[in-house]
This record gives structure tokens, sequence and C-alpha cells, in this order.
């Protein structure tokens, strides 16, 4: 049996990954992939890295059959007024945008500054993030996808959090350049983007209520850069906690917390040079690596998760939960190990 998917808005960076890996997929066929810009182009034309493994072309949205599970991979605000339709296309659905992260519409309106175009539809997606949700995410016909920033501060964080630690968090997270998507920009102008260390958000930050509502409302700051990668997130997380905290305390509840699951790998090496996470080893895959030290005298422990936001951070975490949507084996067509060296 092979799962039938559509992506919605494939000429963009995360359609371009999730095709990338569901071309690979055992037990998943795309059946389309849609443009309204270029359809009737083959999708290889915007994904070279396809070629010789797909001979799909991009098709308007409104020529597309029913499917079993549908990608929307749209800009933010481009997916909730139209979600009827898009329930209507296909019995599973995963939207990778923001439009229906928070469960509330209060919250909803208070982050992003609008109103919610369909609230009533908020409370039935699952928050898309297995680490925590997997069982309702294993229940649910619709699924949302989780920031990349976000999901590399709730693994970072998801421990600690847990253990009921956290007084307060100062999150610095430096991202790549695709995390803002295909559409160019001034800031994207790759004179001005090229060898960037910009901080574009010193304060607050869309996916902190995202956040706050996976993990529980501690006191959370955060603070974005840009910096010289194309795929990457590298979240480093300055916990303050309200016990004293050893190392080894700390390897128990991360070891607690990933020791079974399948794409979070706790990194803290005595030897070598990648001895904490690090972006570039996880380019291309679905993995998040963690890590900590606490540090001595102080009840400041740091955390850290490297992912990357096109894999973990998007695409990756999307094919996770549609395996997981339809009972198929949850690492289906996502071992991939990354390069070494890149
Ligand atoms: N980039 C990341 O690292 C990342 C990570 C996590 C989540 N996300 C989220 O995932 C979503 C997609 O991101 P992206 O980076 O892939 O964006 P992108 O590169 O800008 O691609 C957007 C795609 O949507 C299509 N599109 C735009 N407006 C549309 C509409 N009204 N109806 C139908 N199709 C439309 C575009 O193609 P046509 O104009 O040809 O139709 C394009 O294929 C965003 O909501 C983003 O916030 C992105």
């Amino acid at each position: 049996m092979s799962v039938r998917v559509g992506i919605i808005g494939g000429t963009g960076y995360t359609g371009g990954e999730l095709a990338r890996l569901l071309v690979g997929h055992p037990r998943a066929e795309i059946a389309w992939v849609t443009s309204r810009s270029r359809a009737g182009w083959p999708v290889s034309s915007l994904h070279p890295n396809l070629r010789g493994f797909t001979d799909l072309k991009f098709v308007a949205p409104d020529d597309v059959e029913p499917v079993d599970v549908a990608f929307l991979c749209l800009p933010h605000g481009q997916t909730a007024g139209n979600i009827e339709r898009y329930t209507q296309l296909a019995e599973r659905v995963v939207d990778l945008s923001s439009d229906f992260r928070l469960s509330d519409a209060e919250l909803y309106e208070a982050t992003y500054g609008e109103p919610h175009p369909a609230p009533a539809w908020l409370d039935r997606f699952a928050y898309g993030l297995p680490e925590v949700y997997r069982d309702r995410i294993r229940g649910s016909k619709l699924v949302s996808g989780v920031g990349c920033n976000a999901t590399a501060v709730n693994l970072a964080l998801l421990p600690l959090a847990r253990a009921g630690v956290i007084e307060r968090v100062v999150a610095d997270v430096k991202v790549g350049s695709s995390e803002s998507g295909a559409e160019p920009s001034g800031s994207s102008h790759h004179p001005e983007r090229s060898h960037a260390v910009r901080t574009f958000a010193p304060t607050t930050h869309r996916h902190e209520a995202e956040i706050r509502q996976a993990l529980g409302d501690f006191d959370l700051h955060f603070t974005g850069t840009a910096i010289e990668l194309v795929r990457g997130v590298l979240a480093t997380c300055h916990v303050f906690v309200n016990r004293d905290l050893t190392d080894r305390d700390l390897w128990g509840m991360y070891r607690d917390a990933y020791a079974a699951e399948p794409f979070v790998r706790v990194v803290k090496e005595r030897r070598g040079l990648y001895r904490f996470p690090e972006p570039k080893i996880v380019a291309g895959t679905n993995f998040a690596d963690v890590s900590f030290v606490a540090e001595e005298g102080s009840r400041r422990v740091v955390t850290m998760c490297a992912i990357d936001n096109l894999g973990k951070g998007a695409a990756g975490s999307a094919v996770q939960s549609m395996n997981l949507m339809c009972g198929l084996e949850e690492t289906d067509g996502l071992l991939f190990p990354g390069l070494h060296p890149v």
C-alpha cells in the first residue's frame, strides 16, 4: 500500500524539500505538486536535485484530484481562508504554515496582529511536534507544522520543562537564509545577505507563543540573528533554573526525554571538533542534535539544539507526522545521516 500525497505550494523551499523526501519514501507516492506561477514546468526545473527522480510537472492549484495526504506549503495567512477546500482535497492535511499552530484564537490575534480567518478550525489541529504530541498526531487528520526556530528551542528545553526547573530563559537563535523562503526580498539580496551576522529580532518573536503553548508558560526571551548559512538553526538557550543542577542531573533528564526518540540525538563529547550540536552536521537530515552544560557555581544551564530548518524544522517533521497519521513506520523516508565534510 502506498500513500498518495499532494504538495500545495511546491516551488518554494519547504515544498521542494518535501518532494525530495517523498521521492525516496518507501510507502508514499507524489500524485501532484502545485504552483500558480510555474504550472506546466517540470518540478526538477525548480528543484534540480530531483533530476532523474521525478518526471512530475507543476500543476495549477485548481487542477488537482483528491489524495490521501495534502501538504500545504504556503506563506503565512494563505492557508486558513481556504482550509475547507484543502480538507476536501485530502483525508489528512499537514499545514506547514503558522496558520494553525496556536490553538486559541485570542492568542493568535495577539501574536499575529489580526483575527484568525477560521477560528473554529484551530483546536482541530494537532501541533506537529512528535516529541510532545505523538499520540495526538497519531489520532489526528489535521496537523500543523512547527516553527523552525520554535522546534530548536522546544527541543533544547523540553527535558528541563518536563522537570519543572525553568525559571527564566534567554533563547539566542541563529538562522540560515532559507528560513525566509524562496521569494526574494531586499534583505535576501546576495550582497546584503552574504556574510551577514544580522540581528533581526533583538527582542520578541512570533514563535515565543507556540513555544509557551508546547512547554508551559515560563519567562521566555527570544533573540534572532541571521548568519552565513543557507540551511540551519542553532538555538543556544541560557536557562536560569530554580535549583542547583549538575551535568549528571542533566544527563538523567535528557536521557529520559530522548533515549527513545528516533530523531533527537544528545551530543556532548569530550573530544573532537564537534563536541556540541552544529547545524552543518544535521543539514539535509531530520535530526535534532541537543546538548547542555551546567555552569558551575551558578544556576545557569546552557542548552543547545541544532536542526536543518527545512528538515526537522519543516519538511522532515511534516513527513514524520504523516508517517504517524497514516500508521507507517515513524522513520520511513527520513533516515539520511547527513554529510561530512560539508
Ligand atoms: N523556509 C523555512 O525554513 C520554513 C520552516 C518552517 C515553516 N515554514 C513555513 O512554511 C511555509 C512555506 O515556506 P517556504 O519557505 O516554502 O515558502 P516559499 O519558498 O515562499 O514558497 C511558497 C509557495 O507557495 C506558493 N504560493 C504562494 N501563495 C500562494 C497562494 N495564495 N495559493 C497557492 N500557492 C501559493 C508559491 O508558489 P506559486 O506562487 O508559484 O504558487 C510557493 O510555491 C510558510 O508558511 C513558512 O512560514 C518555512
